[in-house]
């Protein structure tokens, strides 16, 4: 099978997965209602075009917080890229630079943040990549692994804040999937205390984690903070009143608090709440270009994708992430031009309605 969507690609990667490793991929938290409402709330959203504008070829570049990107589709940070693939993020690296996109590095990759922005220096004079972090209590370690970032040139730093614990996640505990196999590791936490060196185990998802810690993240390093998972519109005020420099809108693809909404759904009130002080970014259940201007529409500068490249990953390797990436550039700019937009700066509120059913 050529796969000519992001859904075929997902086909493709479960023929080619360790079926363990497919649902912690795939899997969400207890009944997964979050995982399913991700995408199905892109389905009970209609476009409403505009005709006869002549628009121009749509241009689908952006630039957020200093970085270029040639789409308004980002990279998503996800865990453990070597289960998908023996090339691992060095792949999804490469893949990201030749796409001109960025990149989030997630704190829990199986390579190295210095080797991953070294091998997208080997594609892109200067490629972006952010990097994801979850704060450790020890912040001894959390201060070293933000220098490392640092020193690796990524340009900004993405705090995942949806965690105070680790989500639930039923598959896992059938298939007792709890750590990494032998022979891979979390390449990042090797200055880490306690446990196993590069065990995920190691790492302490603590509900003690407060605005403090943001204020502190403010004071020791000078790249911007995108805060990656608010969703209460109030969190999104109290986020910018603290001087974070984007919200990443997410439910973490559905892996932590079940029941959480739609981040489709959500987007709205988390605009209305931040009035367009801080660019806004979506993640959660994208999976086609007309997905990608509805969030532009309802309020979005750009989305991001978590398992679509990791689908390409297990597919194909860098050759699979290319390819989920120009599917969904290709969806993007056809449905700009259907929509009579020249760009996502052309996307407006109104070319969004609800409508009762799915299709
Ligand atoms: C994730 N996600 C995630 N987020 C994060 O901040 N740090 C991480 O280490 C991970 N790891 C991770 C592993 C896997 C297998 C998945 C599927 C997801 C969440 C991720 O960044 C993103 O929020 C969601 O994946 C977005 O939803 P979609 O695009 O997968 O529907």
């Amino acid at each position: 099978m050529d796969p000519v969507n992001v859904r075929e690609f997902e086909a493709l990667a479960r023929e080619r997965l360790d079926p363990v490793h497919y649902d912690y991929f795939a899997g969400a938290a207890q009944d997964e209602v979050t995982l399913r409402a991700n995408e199905s709330a892109f389905a009970r959203l209609a476009l409403v075009p505009r005709i006869l504008r002549g628009a121009a070829a749509p241009a689908l570049d952006v630039t957020l917080l200093g970085a270029d990107a040639s789409m308004p589709i980002l990279m998503s940070p996800t865990a453990f890229h070597r289960l998908a693939h023996p090339d691992a993020e060095r792949a999804t690296a490469r893949a990201a630079a030749e796409a001109r996109t960025i990149m989030i590095a997630a704190m829990l990759s199986t390579v190295a943040i210095e080797d991953i922005t070294a091998e997208a220096g080997k594609v892109a004079a200067d490629p972006a990549l952010w990097f994801q972090l979850y704060v450790q209590p020890d912040l001894g370690f959390t201060e070293a692994i933000v220098r490392r970032a640092e020193a690796a040139g990524c340009r900004a730093l993405v705090v995942t804040v949806d965690s105070p614990a680790l989500g639930r996640h039923e598959r896992n505990d059938r298939n007792a999937f709890h750590d990494l196999p032998d022979g891979m590791r979390c390449e990042n936490l090797r200055e880490l205390r306690g446990g196993e060196p590069g065990s995920v185990r190691q790492v302490v998802l603590s509900p003690e984690i407060s605005w403090r810690h943001i204020d502190w993240l403010r004071e020791i390093t000078p790249l911007p903070i995108v805060l990656k998972g608010a969703l209460h519109p109030l969190d999104a005020r109290l986020a910018v009143e603290r001087g974070v420099d984007a919200l990443l809108v997410s439910n973490h693809g559905g892996r932590q608090l079940d029941t959480m909404p739609a981040t489709i759904d959500q987007l709205p009130l988390v605009a209305e709440a931040v009035e367009g002080r801080v660019p806004l970014l979506l993640d959660g259940g994208v999976r086609r270009g007309t997905d990608v201007v509805k969030a532009l529409a309802l309020g979005a500068s750009a989305v991001a994708v978590g398992r679509p490249i990791l689908w390409g990953l297990a597919a194909d390797g860098e050759a699979g992430v290319t390819r989920v990436l120009e599917t969904l550039r290709a969806e993007t700019a056809h449905t700009l031009t259907l929509c009579g937009c020249d760009g996502p700066r052309a996307v407006t509120r109104d070319l969004v309605r609800e409508v009762r059913c799915c299709h």
